[in-house]
């Protein structure tokens, strides 16, 4: 029997992790952790960043990008820019379980998501297109920096590992611009074997070097997570010492149960439920 385990990026995460932990102490899978997990966070309209309540493109429309990693199968779903949908990890959960294909973007993601009985919703809270408005009004021709995924890695009793994320990207970002949160590699890896690790920050730098599937890369050759973690920063800065302050930030989680994250930031806080409850973490730049 594993320690069942959950952490997700940011302090938002937090009633994510909480909500993962009431369905991993049931006995629950870590794939359902995950997915319902996420779902608190979309739901919640004062995430800024993620599902109902992140902002839409620079057109006002919502693109959604999401994904999903089982480390005991390897298998994965995706979306990307998909559109009309407050809870895409859902989706992409169901690409996973019911698609041929591994990844769906756009119109496809949607028509897709028709097939599974996720019917269009407004997924643009009124704070959001106030937001947008005003961002229009300024006359912002560029996207703005704030891309918060929530990324959530748990660990069931059968030591079953899985990753997720869920973002609406960065905001006000070009129409049809995909992040690293979808990207398997990128936003998120998982294997039972050497552990999971997600991604959060400037999507447009993490994609460049699939900093999940490295951070898990580290745990196999016997890192703990916090060091991966560490030790994938240590790589991107050595690459782009010029890029120090650049926001990038990840999680991981091993299947010994430890875990770590790191960051680029001054701070990074992050949630964790295990057997000593719930809380928020905070890391600061080493
Ligand atoms: N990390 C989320 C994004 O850049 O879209």
């Amino acid at each position: 029997m594993s320690e069942s385990i959950a952490i997700a990026t940011w302090e938002f995460g937090v009633p994510s992790v909480r909500r993962a932990g009431e369905i991993l102490s049931a006995g629950g899978a870590a794939m359902d952790a995950v997915e319902k997990g996420i779902n608190v966070a979309e739901l919640d309209p004062e995430v800024p960043s993620v599902g109902f309540g992140g902002m839409p493109n620079a057109a006002g429309v919502m693109e959604m990008d999401a994904a999903v990693m089982d480390g005991r199968t390897h298998a994965v779903g995706s979306v990307a820019a998909l559109k009309d949908c407050k809870m895409p990890i859902s989706v992409a959960r169901a690409v996973s379980e019911k698609c041929r294909h591994s990844m769906l973007v756009s119109n496809g993601a949607r028509q897709f998501a028709e097939t599974q009985g996720v019917t269009r919703e407004n997924a643009l809270s009124e704070k959001a297109s106030e937001k947008y408005q005003r961002w229009l009004a300024d006359g912002n021709a560029k996207p703005e920096f704030m891309h918060d995924t929530i990324g959530l890695l748990a660990m069931d009793s059968s030591g079953d590992i899985v990753a997720g994320c869920s973002t609406s990207g960065m905001a006000f970002k070009h129409p049809g611009r995909v992040g690293d949160s979808p990207l398997i590699g990128s936003g998120l890896y998982a294997d039972n074997a050497a552990g999971a690790a997600a991604t959060t920050g400037n999507g447009d730098e993490i994609l460049k070097f699939c900093m999940s599937f490295l951070a898990v890369e580290f745990m196999r050759s016997g890192e703990t997570a916090m060091a991966a973690c560490r030790k994938v920063i240590e790589r991107f800065i050595q690459m782009h010492p010029e890029k120090e302050n650049e926001d990038i930030n990840l999680i991981a989680l091993s299947p010994k149960g430890d875990y770590g994250a790191a960051t680029l930031r001054k701070k990074f806080p992050f949630g964790v439920w295990d057997d000593e409850g719930c809380r928020c973490e905070t890391v600061t730049r080493h």
